[in-house]
């Protein structure tokens, strides 16, 4: 049987090191859903879309062709879009400011759901994203909800960014997950919500490793 693991959670609260050291411990493919949505919201970028501008965004996505690489050590999965590797162009603070308002349009979502369901079906999975233990993969065999404090997540990203040579101030950090948590709460469509049947786990005291164990116990 191939056992499929839902990840859900806000920005920052660790899901994407956490999803990923799951998977590899289990051997399953790793789906980072949110990586799908900033894909597209690259595209449009790149395009100069309109955000007002649904229809086109959703053609766009229709014909957009999203396929992940393998787990590269630690902390990185590649990503490609319309073969091209985008991994590290779609974390800019540039996507980080439009994704959430491109995640919100319903078709998109729809294409993006049977997308996902897609991969699920070809083998084991641990996804991650916003609504995959209520939306995506209802009947997962394991629905996890991560969460952190704001401040503790606005750090992470900071660091995260700071990493990779970004200059960006802390306030600015914090006010982009501050307005994304606030989209993604309270779109229409497949909102981010805590499944009912979903165990909770609140990351601000307790590292990936932990946080791991406790998954795969
Ligand atoms: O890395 P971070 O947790 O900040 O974000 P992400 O997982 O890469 O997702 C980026 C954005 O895509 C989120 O802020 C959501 O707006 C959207 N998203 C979504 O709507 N549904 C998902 N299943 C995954 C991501």
């Amino acid at each position: 049987m191939e056992i499929s693991i839902a990840i859900d959670g806000p920005s920052g609260s660790g899901k994407s090191t956490t999803a990923r050291r799951v998977a590899q411990r289990l051997n399953i493919y790793y789906i980072d859903t949110g990586a799908m949505y900033r894909a597209v919201a690259l595209l449009s970028m790149r395009k100069n879309i309109d955000l007002e501008d649904k229809d086109e965004i959703s053609r766009l996505s229709k014909e957009t062709n999203i396929e992940f690489g393998q787990i590269t050590g630690e902390d990185s999965q590649k990503v490609f879009l319309n073969n091209e590797e985008v991994t590290d162009l779609i974390r800019t603070n540039e996507v980080d400011e439009i994704v959430s308002e491109v995640a919100s349009i319903p078709e998109v979502r729809e294409i993006m759901l049977n997308k996902q369901r897609e991969l699920a079906r070809k083998s084991g999975v641990v996804m991650e994203g916003r609504d995959i233990g209520s939306r995506v993969l209802p009947g997962a065999d394991l629905k996890i909800y991560l969460t952190a404090s704001l401040n503790t997540r606005a750090r992470r990203r900071f660091r995260e960014l700071k990493e990779k040579g970004k200059q960006i101030d802390f306030a600015k950090v914090k006010d982009n997950i501050r307005l994304r948590d606030e989209q993604d709460k309270s779109r229409s469509h497949s909102p981010l919500v805590r499944p009912d049947d979903a165990i909770e786990i609140k990351t601000d005291d307790f590292g990936p490793n932990k946080v791991v164990e406790k998954i795969i116990e």
